[in-house]
């Protein structure tokens, strides 16, 4: 049995993963970059090989054949990116079918879960605890009318297609003032991403960082306060493979987000534990669990889950195609994953598919 790649030569998640085919005893897996799949090759497959979609990364060339070409660094064209991405996807599952082999992940479900919209939409669908969302808005006027008919005054701005926190504003507002925090830059030439978290507070500044935002497609949901661990709010990774809670991870910062490049840290997973008690614990993991139920197809999703303060309120912000990138992190104990990494547990549950 052999697992075949699509990912990105060079970057940290295909070499994990064939780490962890290495220990597994299993053949190295044959790797295929995204840039080839982009340009419309084939990948290799033979009749059994198990096809692992992995994330293209931050390869520039990648995102240029994605996103269109322009500065990596730009926030926006996640809606070209999408619809790039889902082609490739349904090229990549159709060259499966057609060799015998199985894609590991299902397209539909990658597809929603890149669109916050419709994978929140998902959720509440099925009664997940998810923040509470705004109907669509095209721009900064429609945001504060629609925050004002709902009586919502802190709200996070989304980009519907964005990740790693990627033009996501934590907006509050109160009579005659408004604060929009984000780690996008405005410069004179459009919007960058930068390692940098910094607030707008003119109303000229949030409306022209909305608007620029806003042709891409935006969702809008409720700021839920976050608990606090150590004076920093935090929130948590859960990796969720073949439907259980195998590995779990603290994101700690002293912004609203909690990403892990602007400066967010792992805080110390048996203080949140304690924190929730036995029962939260229990509730929280079994709300993951019912997050990536929505997502049957897929082997492994990484839900981001909301602890609200005073460590009661619960809710998914979003559920992640490829958040397996936890270097380091073994399962949690007493699970299927105790002392594995997140690529040797899923190559653990994928195996059972390939003998049957
Ligand atoms: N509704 C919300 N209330 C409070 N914090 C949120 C909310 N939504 C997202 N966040 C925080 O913002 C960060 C990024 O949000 P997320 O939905 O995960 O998007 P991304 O795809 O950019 O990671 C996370 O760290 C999360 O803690
Ligand atoms: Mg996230």
């Amino acid at each position: 049995m052999t697992f075949a790649v699509v990912g990105t030569p060079g970057d940290r998640r295909p070499a994990l993963f064939a780490a962890a085919c290495r220990s597994s005893g299993l053949p190295e897996p044959r790797l295929t970059a995204w840039t080839d799949v982009l340009r419309g090759a084939e990948p290799v497959l033979r009749p059994g090989d198990l096809l692992r979609v992995d994330s293209p990364g931050e390869d520039p060339e990648a995102d240029a054949l994605l996103r269109g070409p322009g500065e990596p660094s730009r926030v926006g064209g996640g809606a070209r990116w999408h619809r790039t991405f889902t082609a490739a996807l349904g090229r990549l599952s159709a060259s499966a079918s057609a060799a015998g082999a199985r894609l590991l992940g299902d397209v539909e479900e990658i597809a929603v879960m890149f669109d916050k919209r419709l994978a929140h939409a998902r959720l509440r669908a099925a009664g997940v605890p998810v923040p509470p969302a705004l109907p669509q808005v095209d721009g900064y006027a429609a945001l504060r009318e629609r925050m004002d008919a709902a009586g919502e005054r802190r709200v996070f701005v989304k980009p519907a297609h964005g990740s790693s926190a990627s033009g996501v504003v934590a907006l509050q507002t109160a009579p005659g003032r408004v604060r929009a925090v984000t780690s996008a830059f405005m410069a004179k030439d459009g919007l960058f991403n930068s390692l940098r978290v910094r607030a707008y507070e003119t109303e000229a500044e949030v409306a022209a960082l909305i608007d620029a935002l806003a042709p891409d497609g935006l969702h809008v949901e409720r700021w839920l306060p976050k608990a606090t661990v150590g004076g920093r709010v935090f929130d948590l990774r859960v990796v969720v493979v073949g439907g259980e809670p195998t590995h779990a991870v603290v994101r700690t910062s002293r912004h609203p987000m909690t990403n892990l490049h602007l400066g967010g840290t792992r805080g110390d997973l048996s203080t949140v534990q304690r924190a929730l008690g036995a029962d939260g614990w229990q509730r929280a993991l079994d709300v993951c669990a019912r997050a990536a139920a929505c997502f049957p197809g897929s082997l492994m999703v990484g839900v981001d889950l909301l602890v609200g303060q005073g460590m009661k309120r619960l809710a998914v912000c979003e559920v992640n195609a490829f958040g397996d990138l936890l270097p380091g992190l073994t399962g949690l104990p007493g699970g299927p994953a105790e002392g594995l990494d997140t690529y040797t547990a899923q190559i653990r549950a994928a195996l059972p598919v390939c003998t049957t």
